[in-house]
C-alpha cells in the first residue's frame, strides 16, 4: 500500500438559498474553505421538494474562465445555451460545460417539472481552467446515466459511477481539460475499499447520504460534510459491519493550477484586469445570446 490520504480538515455544509431561491449545501466556497485547487464551488443541490409551480431555476447568464459540471440524482434540468446547444439532463446524467472564452446558458426546470412539481437532487461543480485554457472555445460533454462507467468491488458491497478519472480498475469516458476525480461512490455496512489517485492531485470527499470513515485514523465524515484529504496515493473508506446504513459520497479531485484567481460572479480569470474585460465583452454580446 502506498502513502495513505488521511482527513487533514472537514467543513460542514449549511443550507442556504442561493439566487433565485435555489436550496443548496455550499462547503466551497465557505468561511472554513477558501481553496481547493482547483475547484472553485461545491454546491448539493437540494434534495428539495418542490409544489406544483415552485421549481425555479437559473435563467439566462454568462460564465468565461472554467468548466461547469452538473450531476442529477433527482429530478430533471432543461438546459439552453448561445452555442445553439439544447437539452435536457435527468437522473444519473451528466453535463460537463467548458465555458472557456465565454457562453451565455439557462439551466431551467421542464414543463413537467413546473407543472407537476417534485423532488430535485444534484450538484453543481464548478472546475477551474489554467490559464491557457481560460479561452478556448466553449464545449459541452453530455454524459446520459446508461454511458457512466460503473465500477463494483469484488465483494460487492461498493459499487462507484466514475464520471471523470479511474477507480476499481474502471476509467471515464469523459475528456478534461486537467485531469480530474469526479466520482459517486456507494457503500454498504461492512465495506473497506481502497482508490489510488495520483499523488499531485488535491482530494475532496462529499457526503451526501450517511456516515463513512476515511483513512487508517478511521476519521468520520458524516452527510453534508466536505472532507479536504491531506497529500497521499491511497485513500481508504470504511463502512462498520455493525452501521445501520451505508454511505454515499462524491470523490473529487484534481491536479491544483497553482495560478493566481480572480473571481467576480460568473467569471474566474487570473487577473482584474481579464475579469473586467470579461464583463466588457458580455456587456458588448460577444458571449451570445440564446436564441429561442
Ligand atoms: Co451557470
Amino acid at each position: 500500500m502506498k502513502k495513505e490520504r488521511e482527513v487533514k480538515q472537514v467543513v460542514t455544509a449549511h443550507k442556504q438559498t442561493e439566487g433565485g431561491g435555489f436550496l443548496v449545501r455550499r462547503p466551497l466556497p465557505s468561511m472554513e474553505l477558501h481553496d481547493f485547487d482547483p475547484f472553485l464551488l461545491i454546491d448539493e443541490i437540494g434534495p428539495i421538494e418542490y409544489k406544483p409551480g415552485e421549481a425555479m431555476g437559473a435563467p439566462d447568464h454568462p460564465h468565461r474562465g472554467f468548466e461547469t459540471v452538473t450531476y442529477l440524482i433527482k429530478g430533471e434540468v432543461k438546459h439552453e445555451d448561445s452555442a445553439g446547444h439544447e437539452g435536457y439532463i435527468g437522473p444519473g446524467d451528466v453535463q460537463w460545460m467548458t465555458a472557456g472564452s465565454g457562453i451565455v446558458h439557462s439551466e431551467m426546470p421542464t414543463e413537467k417539472g413546473i407543472t407537476d412539481g417534485g423532488v430535485m437532487h444534484g450538484f453543481q461543480i464548478w472546475v477551474n481552467l489554467p490559464s491557457y485554457k481560460k479561452m478556448t472555445p466553449p464545449r459541452y460533454q453530455e454524459i446520459p446515466r446508461n454511458e457512466i462507467p460503473e465500477a463494483i468491488s469484488e465483494d460487492g458491497l461498493t459499487t462507484v459511477k466514475v464520471i471523470a478519472g479511474e477507480a476499481l480498475g474502471v476509467k471515464a469516458g469523459i475528456d478534461t481539460y486537467t485531469p480530474i476525480v469526479f466520482q459517486d461512490w456507494e457503500l454498504k455496512p461492512g465495506a473497506q475499499v481502497i482508490t489510488t489517485i495520483p499523488e499531485d492531485f488535491n482530494v475532496g470527499v462529499y457526503l451526501f447520504s450517511g456516515s463513512v470513515q476515511v483513512g487508517s485514523k478511521l476519521k468520520v465524515v458524516n452527510n453534508g460534510q466536505f472532507a479536504v484529504l491531506e497529500k497521499g496515493v491511497d485513500v481508504k473508506f470504511t463502512i462498520p459491519e455493525s452501521a445501520k446504513e451505508g454511505a454515499r459520497f462524491l470523490l473529487l479531485g484534481g491536479t491544483p493550477n497553482n495560478e493566481p484567481v480572480a473571481r467576480s460572479g460568473p467569471f474566474v480569470m487570473n487577473t482584474e484586469a481579464e475579469l473586467r474585460q470579461a464583463y466588457q465583452d458580455f456587456r458588448n454580446g460577444k458571449m451570445g445570446t440564446i436564441q429561442r
